[in-house]
């Protein structure tokens, strides 16, 4: 595991920005691996940013997000889709065909994990993979106690991430009880992974991560076992 120290939450975002944009440079077809939440924002920006200076194009590149609630509708304001398209897509030449999420709507669920996974794979995988930190070592939506050897699947969601994500809903009863999230073993599957971490809130779970005990309890901790993994962490969330 690489670490990386950022001063801030904006120095963090264009790290992460300028090893994606590497990334994207050195391959024909590249294919990154999304999240969403409060964590990646200033990423996005500086993908678009990079985009409207003309540096880059991402006509050619496929998206795969980690997530997505469960019965929450793709033009809802806060399903994942909306806010992908938001954040990122809708201001890149990003090809709608080449972006994909799993479909928390889908009739059959477990159809639609299996359907993801193929769909992963028949792009050769995920290159990089962008994570952010859950307060409780979630990462996706594998919360603690998810099995490392998980594919894509159906999560309940614990009341803590309901909790934490509650504030992009009107209210707490709105925030889904469900998603569809990869699986830990699909994520640590892409090449390479991109941790970010920012802010006084993570500092906590960065400190458990950095003890380096891998346990099924704090499933960031899995990423110890990846041979190729950065953690871009700001001063605050390393408490300094
Ligand atoms: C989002 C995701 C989650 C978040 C995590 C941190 O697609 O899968 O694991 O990365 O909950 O969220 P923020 O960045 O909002 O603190």
């Amino acid at each position: 595991m690489e670490w990386m120290e950022a001063e801030d939450y904006q120095d963090m975002s264009e790290k992460a920005g300028e090893i994606v944009l590497e990334e994207m440079r050195a391959r024909s077809l590249p294919t990154l691996g999304l999240a969403t939440g409060s964590t990646p924002e200033g990423l996005y920006q500086y993908l678009i940013m990079q985009y409207q200076r003309g540096k880059v194009s991402y006509r050619k590149t496929r998206t795969f997000n980690l997530d997505e609630y469960v019965d929450l509708p793709w033009e809802h304001p806060n399903s994942y889709y909306h806010y992908m398209k938001e954040k990122f897509f809708s201001h890149v030449d990003v090809q709608d065909k080449n972006t994909y999420l799993p479909d928390g709507m889908a009739e059959n669920l477990e159809k639609e994990c299996m359907k993801y996974e193929s769909e992963i794979a028949a792009a050769g995988g995920v290159v990089t993979q962008v994570l952010g930190l859950g307060g409780n070592g979630h990462i996706g939506f594998n919360e603690p106690g998810t099995p490392f050897d998980s594919r894509t699947h159906v999560v309940d969601l614990k009341e803590s991430t309901r909790r934490a994500n509650a504030r992009f809903f009107p209210s707490l009863e709105e925030v889904p009880k469900q998603a569809i999230t990869m699986g830990i073993e699909t994520i640590m599957e892409s090449k390479r992974i991109l941790l970010l971490v920012s802010g006084r809130n993570k500092r906590e779970a960065l400190a458990r991560l950095m003890e380096g005990e891998v346990s099924e309890e704090f499933p960031a901790s899995v990423l110890w076992r990846h041979p190729n993994v950065q953690v871009i962490a700001d001063r605050e969330a390393l408490g300094k």
